[in-house]
């Protein structure tokens, strides 16, 4: 089943504003089916995040469309689009995101707070969640008193505690070093591989990216190539560094960390 379809998306930014205008997307078509876990790299400045942006509602196209499970959110109200993005769309940002003021728990539940569930199917899933994680021991704990590596895997619980259509990742390894990046790489490919967790991640980082089971490269805005993973991930590993020096750029910010 598809969960997620793009078709001929495009983004021109400052279209109506002013004279400059600059096509970041150009006409992008990208399906991504359930249980799928799809990495997109390209280039800095090629329209990742861009594309993120557009397919999490957060900006709209300038022309094309999108459709999450059936329903195409341009066509939603402001109170429907809300109600959407909580319920369909799990978000795992670059910087965690997390309410300091907040316990682990807390933030982790608050998707289902906001639903309205009941106290013990609440706790049964962040039990359950926590375990897949690895971060059962520190539900009590606040932001401060944990590491990076388990704050995000906090904000990676708190993305899927709803059980969203798809999850979309932004750099999720961005502020991780290598060691807390692998534990949440490893986490997510259990969650997809055990739960069915449908993911979309962006990532500059090779390592990262060699989790995904597909990727996808954007270049000037442009799909450019795709490769799938087989067996292997070392092997995979390679064949994104092989396509990403085909693709060019700045990849000065790859990180150095390989997998052993
Ligand atoms: N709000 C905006 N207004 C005008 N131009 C923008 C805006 N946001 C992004 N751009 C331009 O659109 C292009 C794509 O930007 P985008 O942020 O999507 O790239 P990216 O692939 O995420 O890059 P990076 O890897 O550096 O995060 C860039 O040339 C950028 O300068
Ligand atoms: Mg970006």
């Amino acid at each position: 089943m598809t969960v997620l379809k793009a078709q001929a998306l495009s983004k021109i930014y400052g279209a109506k504003s002013s004279k400059m205008t600059y096509r970041a997307l150009d006409q992008i078509h990208l399906e991504v089916s359930e249980g799928e876990f799809v990495g997109v790299m390209g280039p800095s400045g090629s329209g990742k995040t861009t594309l993120l942006n557009l397919l999490s509602t957060i900006d709209q196209p300038t022309s094309g469309r999108i459709e999450v499970n059936g329903t195409d959110p341009s066509k939603l109200s402001n109170k429907e689009l809300a109600l959407f993005r909580r319920r369909q769309l799990g978000f795992i940002f670059q910087d965690f995101n997390l309410l300091d003021t907040l316990s682990m728990k807390d933030n982790i539940v608050l998707p289902l707070v906001l639903d309205n569930l009941k106290a013990a199917e609440i706790e049964r899933r962040v039990r359950e969640v926590a375990e897949v994680l690895g971060i059962a021991a520190i539900l009590d704990k606040r932001t401060y008193e944990v590491s990076g590596g388990q704050q995000q895997r906090a904000a990676i619980a708190r993305a899927i505690i709803h059980r969203p259509a798809i999850v979309l990742a932004d750099e999720l390894t961005g502020n991780l070093d290598s060691k807390a990046a692998k534990d949440a790489m490893e986490a997510l490919k259990r969650l997809n591989e055990e739960q069915g967790t449908t993911i979309l991640m962006v990532t500059h980082d090779p390592f990262a990216a060699s989790y995904c089971r597909r990727i996808v490269f954007i270049k000037d805005g442009r799909l450019f190539s795709e490769i799938r993973r087989g067996a292997n991930r070392q092997a995979f590993f390679q064949q994104i560094l092989d396509a990403l020096s085909v693709l060019g750029g700045n990849f000065n910010d790859v990180s150095p960390t390989r997998p052993e």
